[in-house]
């Protein structure tokens, strides 16, 4: 499977992004480097980043590897980073995205987004916290950091910009006082949360949506026996027999086949492999229906420890 043969989805600024990623959340720094230079040879050129992984560096490393020896240019890769809620004072936004380039080993992104709508307490500690376990949150308004984020484009730091994490009330906001479009958002995604309400919302204003979590997450570190464990669903095994691929192979084509950006994370070099032999088969409408009916608000990412705050998008019940 070539890199060339990963189909783009075009932006609403004319740039276009591989629909499959690999992504980096809970990548440990000492596996992360070898994993995304097995995902550049296996022919990802998508990697989807973070400040707060606490891993840019070494994923940075293994980008600098592959273009130093030859394997891939900048410009034959898509790279993408997120603000972190404790810099989303209007001054501290370019200094957020000098850090990320500064680890990455880059001198611009292709897209940065705003990681979550909430804004934390500024300063070095990245979940400020009060000395009774509670969050210290900061009033910056999302739309002000947005407005930061438009000059990043201009100052040629950031091709692309945009949301993850936001409601579509949250969506609208920053659309109506936006200069630039947010090109996507990126929220969880996977059969038991498929964000149909939000898909079509986000597309009908022309923002992309990008999938994390559509495996599940099994290794998120708050699940307990007997959550939900996605790819053990019956229905998916199911239709991964029919196919003759494993159950993540068809989560990830899932996405895929519903016009959805999708980042599915892995450090394992078989599983990055997997991940990424997904475009020789394709679900029919009816296997798309019968797993968009596991649907149920199953959302497995609940980022507790800002459930308090008045801009946390979902504990609020605006979806
Ligand atoms: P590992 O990184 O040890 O390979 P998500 O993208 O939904 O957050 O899921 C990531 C999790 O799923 C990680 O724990 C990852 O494990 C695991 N994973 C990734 N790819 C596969 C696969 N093809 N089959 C089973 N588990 C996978």
């Amino acid at each position: 499977m070539a890199a060339s043969t990963v189909p783009l989805v075009k932006f609403n600024n004319g740039l276009s992004i591989p629909i499959l990623g690999l992504g980096t959340w809970q990548s440990k720094p000492g596996e992360v480097r070898e994993a995304v230079r097995d995902a550049i040879d296996i022919g990802y050129r998508h990697i989807d980043c973070a400040h707060l992984y606490f891993n840019e560096k070494e994923v940075g490393d293994a980008i600098r590897d592959k273009i130093n020896s030859g394997v891939v240019k900048r410009e034959d890769l898509f790279i993408t980073s997120k603000l972190w809620n404790t810099y989303h004072r209007p001054d501290l936004v370019e200094k957020a995205v000098q850090i990320s380039l500064d680890d990455l080993q880059l001198d611009y992104l292709d897209l940065y987004l705003i990681h979550w709508p909430m804004a934390y307490k500024e300063g070095s500690d990245p979940f400020p916290e009060d000395g009774k376990g509670k969050i210290i949150y900061s009033d910056v308004d999302y739309v002000d950091t947005w407005k930061a984020m438009e000059k990043l484009v201009a100052k040629g730091l950031v091709k692309s910009i945009g949301l993850s994490n936001f409601n579509t009330k949250q969506v609208q906001r920053v659309l109506d006082a936006a200069k630039i479009k947010p090109v996507t958002n990126q929220v969880e995604c996977h059969p038991y949360l498929f964000q149909k309400k939000l898909h079509s919302f986000c597309k009908e204003r022309g923002i992309t949506l990008t999938a994390y979590s559509p495996l599940g997450s099994p290794q998120r570190p708050w699940a307990k026996p007997g959550d939900i464990n996605v790819l053990d669903t019956p229905i998916i095994k199911t239709i991964a027999a029919k196919y003759n691929k494993s159950p993540a192979q068809v989560l990830i084509r899932c996405v895929i086949d519903r016009g959805i950006i999708v980042i599915p994370k892995s450090t394992t070099k078989s599983r990055i492999a997997e991940n990424f032999d997904v475009f020789d088969f394709k679900l029919t409408p009816q296997d798309l229906e019968q797993i968009g009916s596991l649907d149920c608000n199953g959302r497995l990412i609940p980022q507790a420890e800002g459930r308090e705050h008045k801009d946390h998008p979902f504990a609020h019940g605006d979806e």
